[in-house]
């Protein structure tokens, strides 16, 4: 079974659209994103362009699970899912590539298995082996939680601005043994934060 992620916008952007694919094809081998099946083309009929990738069955959004704190998702549940968010940004960080939207919406969890599988979606922004920089309005930058206040003026995402927004799912994940992480992750001088390492050391400890 497979998911279209289709592109609606007026002009389309096959290059932002071939960029997003290469880095799921370039993320396969990590296990933690969807596979790509391949892009589907405009057609002269009209037809939107769109991603075409393993659809992610028995899942709900992170956002919604923590939103919803269903009875059946058990404390060592949170404690399997806060290892998987650390796990997956080493190992996503690792192949070069910086998420640059990391947060709970672009996250899927497996309700279905043990585990709560996760699933990171959504590279719509990401970008390999370099930062990137996302021009907004003060308004806007109100509105983007997760965002590292040094990208909200103006500078380049980096390695710690996905420790930032880990951190902020960490503040909204249910266990209280990750308030001392989340709070120095969402540090406002980048140096400050801890390196997904460090935080995955700390998930296993509490574990
Ligand atoms: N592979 C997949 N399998 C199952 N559901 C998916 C999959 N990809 C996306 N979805 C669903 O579609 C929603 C939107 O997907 P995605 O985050 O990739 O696009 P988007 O939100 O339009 O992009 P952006 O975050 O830039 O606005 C997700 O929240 C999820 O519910
Ligand atoms: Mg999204």
């Amino acid at each position: 079974m497979f998911a279209v992620k289709l592109f609606k916008q007026p002009f389309d952007n096959l290059e932002g659209i071939s960029a997003e694919a290469g880095l799921l094809k370039m993320l396969e081998t990590t296990g933690i994103t969807p596979k790509l099946f391949g892009i589907l083309q405009r057609t002269s009929e009209g037809n939107h362009p769109g991603i075409v990738q393993e659809l992610v069955q028995n899942s709900i959004t992170l956002y919604q699970l923590i939103v919803g704190q269903p009875h059946f998702i058990t404390k060592q549940k949170w404690y399997n899912i806060a290892y998987q968010l650390a796990f997956g940004l080493k190992s996503i960080n690792e192949k070069g590539v910086l998420i640059n939207d990391l947060k709970s919406d672009n996250v899927l969890v497996n309700i279905n298995t043990d585990e709560c599988r996760l699933t990171f979606i959504d590279m719509g922004h990401a970008s390999y082996m370099h930062g990137k920089r996302f021009p907004m309005t003060t308004e806007e930058a109100i509105i983007y939680n997760h965002l590292a206040p040094e990208i909200k003026h103006g500078e380049e995402t980096s390695e710690s601005s996905e420790v930032f927004a880990l951190g902020w799912i960490f503040k909204n994940i249910p266990l209280q043994e990750l308030s001392f992480i989340s709070h120095k992750c969402l540090s406002s001088i980048p140096l400050l934060r801890p390196s997904v390492y460090d935080i995955l050391n700390f998930v296993e400890e509490i574990m």
